[in-house]
């Protein structure tokens, strides 16, 4: 622990106070001094947002515990689109971009393709059960299968399937604790995602999760524009303005900055 001395002696009076001081009045200063200096690190360290407040929102990566810098967001166009929401406020999208260049590389359909990347674009709105928010954002969109992907991703990525390679990440007991046990709610997702018909668009999002991590691996939205426009549904008066179910979604994510 670092002590500003200055600031220490500042705290006991003048030199000729100071220089009075039997030693073990000193001694007893300094504990105390460096004692309520911990207390205000700990709180300066302490985040300032609930854990699973979205990204845009000032929620911190779920690995680490402090909240990222909120810089001033550039104002999005009229009609945005999906890939517009890509760069203005999804960017950089590492690991949903480097989890699609994954899929496309091992020769996946484009609609699996697709569900990887888009699988956490919902973080920046919010982290909690982001596998239920992110279908729900995309169900309006996109082939029923991708957001039942999604949907399910968030229960299976707890659940090992050696079958397909998949074993418990590392990360995740860093993340959410060594002896972690998935809530009941979550199991019994997993349970109906492991017997449903589709498992296996869920489950190889959680696959090609494992492989974007990779902090030198660069990426770019380019190869999957195409797969966009076959697959997701863009509303021509823009996300946000179609007048669907979730529009108001993709406003708080145009508009993160509205105070009501
Ligand atoms: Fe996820
Ligand atoms: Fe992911």
């Amino acid at each position: 622990m670092h002590i500003d001395r200055r600031a220490f002696f500042a705290t006991l009076g003048t030199a000729a106070a100071v220089s009075a001081m039997p030693s073990e009045t000193l001694a007893d200063a300094l504990e105390h001094h460096m004692m309520e200096t911990l207390d205000d690190e700990t709180a300066a360290n302490e985040l300032k947002v609930r854990r699973g407040a979205g990204t845009l929102f000032g929620g911190p990566a779920p690995n680490s515990t402090t909240s990222p810098e909120l810089h001033k967001l550039e104002p999005m166009p009229e009609h945005p689109t999906l890939v517009d929401f890509f760069k203005y406020r999804f960017a950089p999208a590492t690991h949903v971009l480097q989890s699609a260049t994954d899929a496309l590389k091992k020769g996946e359909k484009e609609e699996l393709i697709l569900a990887c990347l888009l699988h956490d674009v919902v973080l920046n709105l919010i982290k909690v059960d982001h596998g239920w928010w992110g279908a729900q954002l995309l169900e309006p969109y996109v082939p029923e299968k991708v957001s039942w992907g999604i949907r399910y991703h968030q229960a299976l990525r707890f659940f090992p399937d050696s079958a397909v390679g998949y074993e418990y990440p590392e990360l995740y007991n860093r993340i959410f604790g060594k002896d972690y046990i998935p809530t009941p709610y979550i199991k019994r997702a997993y349970e109906y995602a492991r017997n449903h018909k589709w498992y296996m668009e869920a489950r190889m999002i959680t696959v090609h999760d494992l492989y974007a991590f990779d902090p030198n691996m660069h990426v770019s939205l380019d190869p999957f524009i195409d797969i966009i426009g076959r697959h997701f549904k863009q509303p021509k008066e823009g996300l946000g303005y179609d007048n669907g179910p979730v529009a108001h979604m993709w406003r708080t994510l145009n508009f993160p900055d509205m105070p009501l």
